[in-house]
């Protein structure tokens, strides 16, 4: 929330309404080793508007990583050119690897299945300024996921956070394969929220005050095929009308499938 009082500050920077120039002289290097276009381009965006530079590679073909070079060096490596670092990575735990290696900051950009936080929490502030406009607050609220919940990171790392809050009530809704892991239900209930698990669109969406649909991560399934994705699973007006109510906020991460 301390983050979200300066992102406010910063909007009219972002619109190029004002001028910051508080990173000049500073890189910032940015290795994302999977398909990317917004967390790249935002990231290093953001930081050419206040002034800094960007030092990039995209994809392991045009990184040393190519020639069998291991995170930790890369990371040393890097550390000595920028001043911190945004990661994208296909595997699950890498980029707390490159995190280890280095004194500078590591930002995680997704690490394969596991998390990406960056979107989470411009989810929250997205949810945040959504609820400020309704009047209605993040504690107590019903949050539907909808889709790819085992491998979908963006959903690992929103239902992580929104646990922060109180009393909230999650309904997840992904086809019998790619349900939610387990550890992550256990952790939210624990910390005291309602957390139903259920094939059915329509269930799971009724009375929701939040949607946050995702697309399956075809690229992450390791053979497996997926059941129960029909065209019924399709986030539809006709029964976001029929289940859902007038204020209900609609949320995708993007890329929509
Ligand atoms: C997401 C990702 O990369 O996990 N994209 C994003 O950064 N907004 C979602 C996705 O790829 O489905």
């Amino acid at each position: 929330e301390d983050l979200f009082q300066v992102a406010d500050l910063m909007q009219p920077i972002a619109r190029r309404q004002k001028v910051s120039r508080v990173l000049v002289g500073a890189v910032l290097g940015s290795l994302f080793f999977e398909a990317s276009t917004r967390t790249r381009v935002s990231f290093g965006a953001a930081f050419c508007r206040l002034g800094g530079s960007v030092c990039d590679t995209t994809g392991f073909t045009f990184s040393s990583m190519a020639k069998g070079e291991s995170i930790y060096d890369t990371s040393r490596v890097m550390s000595g050119y920028v001043d911190a670092l945004v990661v994208r990575h296909p595997e699950q735990g890498s980029v707390a690897e490159f995190a280890r290696a280095t004194h500078i900051p590591v930002i995680n950009a997704g690490d394969g299945p596991g998390e990406h936080p960056s979107q989470a929490i411009l989810d929250l502030y997205t949810l945040q300024r959504e609820f400020s406009r309704l009047g209605k607050l993040v504690d107590g609220t019903h949050v539907a996921m909808v889709g790819d919940l085992k491998y979908g990171r963006t959903v690992h790392s929103l239902f992580r956070l929104l646990a922060l809050y109180r009393g909230l009530k999650f309904t997840l809704v992904a086809p019998p394969s790619l349900e939610m892991p387990s550890h992550l239900i256990e952790l939210v209930a624990r910390n005291g929220h309602v957390v139903e698990v259920t094939p059915s669109l329509e269930n799971g969406l009724r009375g929701a005050d939040v949607v946050y649909a995702t697309r399956i991560q075809t690229e992450r399934l390791a053979g497996e095929t997926v059941e129960g994705y029909t065209p019924e699973f399709q986030i539809r007006k006709a029964l976001v009308d029929a289940v859902c109510k007038p204020d209900t906020v609609l949320m995708h991460p993007l890329p929509r499938d």
